[in-house]
């Protein structure tokens, strides 16, 4: 399965797509993990040291003009085969993890040429085989529009129960289904049963709730990882949800 995950900035995005990874791995799946954001957290939220995590793909600027060059021509069917590679760590079995960063972060005017081989990098990851694919994606909806993911299968809309977090979440929706990415879930996080979702907002199904958890919020205080909380099995559970709505 490729799935996307989005939404409003500081929702749990990262923390969800650590937990189905990592809930994935531990099924015997292989799985991909893309780093699309700026903050680069996906790695730390593994439990990955940081001089392990490789340098973001936005920010290999020679690599860049070499597959796609700059300026006038650029090649928008570049070589990246052998970029998975050189490009991605192992943070454990069958668990790996690639670091693109955004366009936004790649410093560049109107950013095409990283914007370039990013596409191509996530579509042959997309297409190389029937390992899962997940990809953490920087917060908000404008990169929606620059049509790096619309080759995954489907998007996993991350929500707090608030009207903000909801109309970002709404608008992401739609965004999505104008690119054609009708398989969509919404996933609420850090949310009491008590909590109902608005009717008149357009939002995907609901597929799971996570509660918040006053262990993670106390491992973070020591650890960058999301990992290895007491709920674990609880958190697997929702992750199986999500995968199988
Ligand atoms: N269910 C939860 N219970 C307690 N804490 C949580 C929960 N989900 C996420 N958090 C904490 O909230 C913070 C933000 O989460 P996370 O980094 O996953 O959000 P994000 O949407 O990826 O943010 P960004 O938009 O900056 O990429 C982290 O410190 C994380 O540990
Ligand atoms: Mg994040």
């Amino acid at each position: 399965m490729k799935l996307a995950v989005a939404g409003k900035g500081g929702v749990g995005k990262t923390t969800i797509c650590a937990w189905l990874a990592d809930y994935l791995a531990r099924m015997g799946e292989d799985v991909w993990l893309v780093d699309a954001d700026t903050a680069l957290s996906l790695g730390p939220a593994l439990g990955l040291d940081e001089d392990k995590t490789p340098v973001p793909l936005v920010q290999q600027k020679a690599l860049i003009q070499e597959r796609v060059g700059t300026g006038g021509f650029i090649n928008m069917n570049p070589k990246v085969d052998d970029l998975i590679a050189r490009l991605s760590v192992e943070v454990r079995e069958r668990l790996h993890l690639l670091v693109m960063g955004t366009i936004a972060g790649a410093g560049s005017g109107c950013g095409c040429a990283p914007n370039a081989l990013l596409k191509a990098l996530l579509v042959h990851l997309v297409f190389q085989s029937s390992q899962h694919l997940l990809v953490d994606l920087e917060a908000g909806v404008e990169h929606l529009g620059r049509g790096t993911i619309t080759k995954v299968d489907g998007l996993i809309v991350v929500s707090e129960p608030s009207l903000r977090a909801l109309n970002t979440a709404a608008q992401i929706s739609a965004l999505a289904t104008d690119l054609g990415l009708k398989k969509q879930v919404l996933v609420l996080n850090r949310a009491g049963n008590d909590f109902s979702l608005p009717e008149t907002k357009p939002l995907p199904g609901l597929a799971a709730r996570f509660p918040s958890f006053s262990s993670l919020e106390n491992k973070q205080q020591i650890s960058p990882s999301v990992l290895d909380l007491p709920e674990r099995d609880a958190i697997d559970g929702l992750c199986k949800k999500i995968l199988q709505f």
